[in-house]
């Protein structure tokens, strides 16, 4: 459709202070360039960027400060929520500027795009507070937007993998009640997972995209990582409330 918001979805780039620094053997900085290049050179242009957490590895302020030079050059405004891995006080100087902004709601065509918080300090599982479902709740509903897409880190739902399961969203039943309640959310998009999945809970399109750097093994017990290259996704939001998605991965 010509009149879909077309919004590219990067999530967990996990980057470091160093160019060099790597995630496992992986240089995370070069395979988020990687990433950004093989978009850039598409032909499928998006209006807006979604980077859902994990931002940075290594709890530096350079790190984010590499997060916003790699990024400004696709000269959109970058949506952003942040991951376990995150330091709220380090990623909101620059995530709270244009053309980042952070945990924010955007009504764009028929749309409202809104990030909400679902991390914990010191745990790599999630929850999403009261009072973030509250304004979640009151962005909603005070918008005359047709639908919504919500943003956030952690899965609202199991995904079937029983180490990652222990550090998903403590409340995802909750926050999935919540969405449903909501009526207008289409999408919920999320990362951590570091792996692809794309379910539908009761017209809500339950989205994960892979890591810009490494991948975990789906439905393994035990944490493992598997050797799929990164990836990133094309998501849109049509005008009668559905979407088209496409996941891209990036070899090198
Ligand atoms: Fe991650």
């Amino acid at each position: 459709m010509n009149d879909a918001i077309r919004v590219l979805h990067l999530t967990d780039p996990h980057l470091f202070a160093g160019a060099d620094g790597q995630l496992r053997g992986t240089v995370t900085a070069a395979t988020l360039q990687r990433v950004l290049d093989h978009y850039s050179a598409g032909d499928w242009q998006a209006h807006r960027v979604l980077v859902t957490g994990d931002l940075i590895q290594d709890d530096s302020a350079e790190a984010y400060d590499r997060f916003r030079d790699l990024m400004l050059p696709l000269n959109l405004r970058v949506h952003c929520v942040p991951g376990n891995h995150d330091i709220r006080d380090l990623m909101r100087p620059v995530c709270c500027r244009p053309p980042f902004s952070y945990c924010a709601w955007e009504e764009i065509g028929d749309w409202l795009i809104i990030g909400i918080d679902s991390c914990v300090t010191g745990d790599a599982g999630g929850r999403v507070t009261s009072a973030e479902l509250e304004r979640l709740a009151e962005a909603v509903i005070g918008s005359p937007a047709k639908y919504v897409m919500v943003c956030l880190h952690h899965p609202p739902v199991p995904m079937g993998s029983k180490w990652l399961d222990t550090v998903g969203l403590v409340n995802g039943d909750e926050v999935l009640e919540r969405l449903r309640t909501l009526e207008r959310v289409r999408v919920a998009a999320f990362g951590h997972v570091h792996q692809e999945f794309d379910e539908d809970y009761e017209g809500i399109r339950i989205i994960a995209t892979p890591s810009t750097c490494r991948q975990f093994a789906r439905g393994s017990d035990d944490f493992a990582v598997d050797d799929n290259p990164p990836a990133y996704r094309r998501i849109e939001l049509n005008s009668d409330g559905s979407i088209d998605t496409e996941l891209l991965w990036v070899s090198e």
